[in-house]
């Protein structure tokens, strides 16, 4: 479908060709037509959005611009995200994830040739219809060329499959060889299941798109994740990830970080100080641990409104007992057999030991919560954290989340802000401490920007460190801290690329292999943070690096990550001179469901004693 004309209505464009809708019996009398469906009551829609919503399947944004209502197709033609989860800047209507900014008046896009589909929508008493007949449901039917049986892959044991081959630390490594071996589309078994793994750029991007319709998370997912009673937004499908996903980036938007920016900035203070201690004191330092205790203390601030402040205290912090749910988690999805469900291995009741410990403590804080909610009631009607927005919302009945819910919640967005962030972090250390060039630029930057300040004084500069964003993009690529981005069934019959994909097949979708394939980046071992800066000849092709996965369900907390990553990096390359302790040789990867820098010791020096030492930075 095309743009309305600005200088045309609603009324005459309805009525124009050009918009054609498929299936409206009586334009001039919009609300009578079949086709319009009731997708909001007008009190459930506060502001002038975006607001997500979803007729027919179809995903819809819905904005009020002086002119009236305007509805849109509710993807984002750049890596489907949903819209609705954006922001209304003026008269654009911006996605949350890499900007793109589209009129929300007629849906092109700002300096691109994109447009968005409108669909017709009308209110009529205290109701918001939309016609989304016009809208498309893809390409529409193309022809498999090939089945499964067609594929190439490693050969297999019977009944074992390639099972034996998997070894669970490694086994983003293993997947990876294959890739090189049989390309980027090929098959292996665990035991008697088929997994079909995917490094090609489109295809994947055809997948990650074609949630939650086509594809959902590996039907393991949701019962590994609710016995341990993690189980919330990432786990979560349907109708109740819809409503815990549009929560949690409630918590996670640009406005509510430029809030709580001056707690972040108190969080990096303190590291800086724990880390003046252990250089003075010429230890050597397990910075990826450190680095959890910030992203720990960051998410518990962000998303709970609690000062948890792991950096100042000793040995027996809660890290301790997040740590052992992510390796937790892994072997049991790689499982060929569900042996913990037979018998509790002396590793399975530590692991129930942390989870109930963990959930003791996350319910003290809903206790806290539920009581200032009840205290101010203000409160409720503007929740100001995750916290307060799963304990304030009702469903269409007037019904809260169950307890389980919150705590799967909470849990998931303690788990998902740690070490994905940290070890992020981690990486980019390991990568810094064998390009000079990159720190030197780095200190540049901050230097430039910081002032007297040791640390970015407001989101504004945070946001203005450009070489520390080259650097995270840079170390995303070549160490990605979720090599397999996920494991997705075909909920129906579908087709891939030319691949037939019957109903329950399950697909790995590879991140690095695309990403340093000399087709997308010139020379794509190479640490060159440079490149994203557009200061490079050469390829570079952006769609073949997605760290965060796209889609709906890309991940929520990019921006969050990105303005911790930013934020650390140039508090600790102004502050300090880092060395790795040994050779880059020394730190391997480590496959838990998110991959670390296993071995990566580091000693800090003061940069101001350096200077005294040397006259130099
Ligand atoms: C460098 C840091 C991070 C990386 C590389 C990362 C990566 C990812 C990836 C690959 C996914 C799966 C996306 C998909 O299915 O297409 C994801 C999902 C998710 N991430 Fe992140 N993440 C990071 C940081 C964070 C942070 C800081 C938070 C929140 C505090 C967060 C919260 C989530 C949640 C809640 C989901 C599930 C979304 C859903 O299923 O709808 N992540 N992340
Ligand atoms: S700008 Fe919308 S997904 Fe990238």
């Amino acid at each position: 479908m095309h743009c309305r004309p600005k200088n045309a209505s609603w009324f005459d464009w309805i009525l124009s060709p050009a918009y054609a809708p498929r299936d409206i019996q009586d334009a001039s009398d919009y609300g009578s037509a079949a086709s319009l469906i009731r997708v909001a009551n007008l009190d459930q829609l506060h502001g002038d959005g975006p607001h997500a919503l979803s007729a027919s399947g179809f995903d819809v944004v819905v904005v009020r611009t002086p002119a009236g209502l305007r509805a849109f197709e509710g993807r984002c033609p750049h890596q489907g995200a949903l819209l609705g989860e954006g922001e209304l800047d003026g008269d654009k209507l911006v996605c949350r994830n890499h900007r793109w900014r589209f009129s929300a008046d007629s849906g092109q896009r700002e300096g691109g040739p994109e447009c968005l589909a409108s669909c017709p929508v009308v209110e009529r008493q205290g109701s918001i219809f939309v016609d989304v007949s016009g809208l498309s449901r893809g390409p529409g039917r193309i022809v498999a060329k090939r089945t499964l049986d067609d594929l190439p892959g490693p050969r297999g044991l019977p009944f074992l499959g390639n099972t034996h081959q998997l070894d669970v630390t490694k086994q983003h490594l293993i997947l990876e060889r294959w890739a090189a071996q049989y390309g980027p589309v090929y098959l292996f078994r665990m035991g008697s299941v088929r997994v079909v793994t995917l490094s090609d750029p489109k295809w994947c991007d055809q997948i990650l798109r074609a949630r939650p319709e086509t594809f959902t998370r590996h039907s393991a997912v949701a019962p590994v994740f609710s016995e341990m009673g993690v189980d919330g937004v990432f786990s979560a499908e349907g109708d109740a990830w819809r409503t815990q996903r549009r929560l949690a980036v409630l918590a996670l938007t640009q406005d509510h970080l430029r809030g709580l920016y001056p707690k972040l900035q108190t969080v990096t203070t303190r590291l800086k100080k724990r880390w003046e201690r252990l250089a003075d004191a010429g230890a050597s330092l397990d910075i990826v641990e450190d680095l959890k205790r910030f992203t720990v203390d960051v998410t518990t601030l962000i998303a709970f409104g609690h000062d948890v402040n792991t950096i100042e205290q000793g040995d027996d912090v809660i890290q301790r007992k997040l740590e052992l749910v992510f390796p937790a988690i892994s072997r049991r999805l790689f499982a060929l057999f569900p042996t913990w469900r037979l018998v509790r291995l002396p590793r399975d009741r530590r692991l129930d030991r942390a989870l109930a410990e963990l959930r003791a403590w996350l319910g003290e804080l809903v206790v806290a919560e539920r009581a200032r909610l009840a205290a101010e009631s203000g409160r409720t009607e503007k929740p100001s954290n995750f916290l307060e927005v799963m304990l304030s919302a009702r469903d269409d009945d007037g019904r809260s989340f169950s307890d389980d819910v919150i705590f799967g919640n909470l849990m998931t967005m303690l788990l998902a802000g740690e070490d994905t962030t940290a070890y992020t972090l981690g990486w980019a250390v390991h990568q810094l401490c064998d390009s000079p060039e990159s720190v030197m630029e780095l200190r540049r930057e901050a230097d430039e920007l910081f002032g007297t300040s040791d640390v970015a004084s407001d989101i504004g500069t945070a946001n203005k460190l450009a070489w520390a964003g080259a650097v995270a993009n840079e170390t995303m690529r070549l160490r990605p801290v979720a090599p397999i981005v996920v494991v997705l069934e075909a909920k129906v019959e579908t087709v891939v690329g030319d691949l037939l994909v019957p109903k329950g097949t399950q697909i790995a979708v590879l991140m690095r292999p695309a990403a340093c394939d000399p087709d997308h980046f010139v020379e794509p071992h190479a640490f060159r943070p440079r490149r994203w800066l557009g200061e490079t000849a050469g390829a570079h092709d952006e769609s073949a690096h997605i760290p965060f996965g796209s889609g709906p369900r890309i991940c929520p907390g990019r921006v969050l990550a990105l303005l911790e990553i930013k934020l650390l990096l140039s508090m600790l390359y102004r502050n300090f001179n880092v060395e790795r302790v040994g050779g880059a040789e020394g730190v391997r990867e480590e496959f838990a469901f998110t991959m670390s820098p296993v071995g990566l010791k580091v000693r800090l020096r003061r940069r101001s004693s350096a200077l005294a030492d040397t006259g130099t930075a």
